[in-house]
């Protein structure tokens, strides 16, 4: 699969890395080229190019870019470039700010997200929330004791969500489809209380996992 990751970050590279792992075509995309200079030498097979570049590529286009700046990348980007595709939506909605007592502050209220405002934005866009709950470090074959953790998706379009669904499995994941787009509202916080419990227990190797009988 041709995927192209939108960002220069440690989740891009991350996210990236995996794609590369796992045989897909990838170009990595930022506004700044030498960013990617030691990751790219690491990487032989995947090209950096410019957001637009890494967009139109992308027969799956990851988004992992600064929240506050998301829209923005994907206006950069262009609608034409993103109509049909799964667009992983690994952002979260950080404001700018200090932390209180561990605990993030949203740009977002709770009966709205920054997924469903990129949706309503960019309508042609298929986009699939995940990734945004755990640190970059897990995000590919995570390894944890008592089996694959819980990624936590959402979105409004069932075809996306099963190629994200896919490449979720071949990432390690154990997969919960939450529904359509709203469910972002709860998604998008599971990265405060994964960000509280690291402050909590001084580590940041953890990951959550929803039990089932
Ligand atoms: N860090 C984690 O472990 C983690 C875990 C889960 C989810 N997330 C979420 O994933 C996203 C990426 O996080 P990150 O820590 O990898 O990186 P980040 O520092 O949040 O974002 C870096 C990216 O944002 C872009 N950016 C920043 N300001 C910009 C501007 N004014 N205009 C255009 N682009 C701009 C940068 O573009 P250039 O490449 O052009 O510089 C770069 O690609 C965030 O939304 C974060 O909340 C992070």
């Amino acid at each position: 699969m041709k995927a192209g990751v939108l960002g220069s970050g440690d989740v891009a590279k991350a996210l990236a890395a995996g794609f590369v792992e796992y045989g897909h075509e990838v170009v990595i995309g930022t506004r700044d080229a030498s960013k990617l200079e030691n990751w790219v030498a690491a990487h032989a097979s995947a090209r950096v190019g410019s957001f637009a570049e890494a967009a139109s590529h992308g027969e799956v286009v990851v988004l992992a870019v600064k929240g506050t700046v998301a829209a923005k990348v994907l206006g950069a980007v262009g609608s034409e470039a993103l109509a049909g595709k799964p667009v992983i939506d690994a952002t979260n909605p950080i404001a700018d700010g200090p932390a209180t007592n561990g605990v993030i502050s949203f740009f977002t209220g709770p009966n709205d997200s920054l997924m469903e405002q990129l949706q309503r934005e960019f309508p042609d866009a298929r986009l699939v929330k995940a990734f945004n709950s755990v640190g970059n470090q897990h995000m590919v074959d995570p390894r944890f004791e008592g089996g694959p953790p819980t990624m936590f998706i959402c979105g409004n379009n069932g075809d996306a969500k099963r190629t994200v669904s896919q490449i979720l499995d071949q990432f390690g994941w154990d997969v919960a489809d939450m529904g359509a787009a709203e469910a972002a509202r709860a998604i998008e916080p599971l990265c405060m209380l994964w960000v509280v419990a690291g402050v909590v227990s001084h580590g940041w190797d953890h990951a959550f996992k929803l039990v089932r009988n």
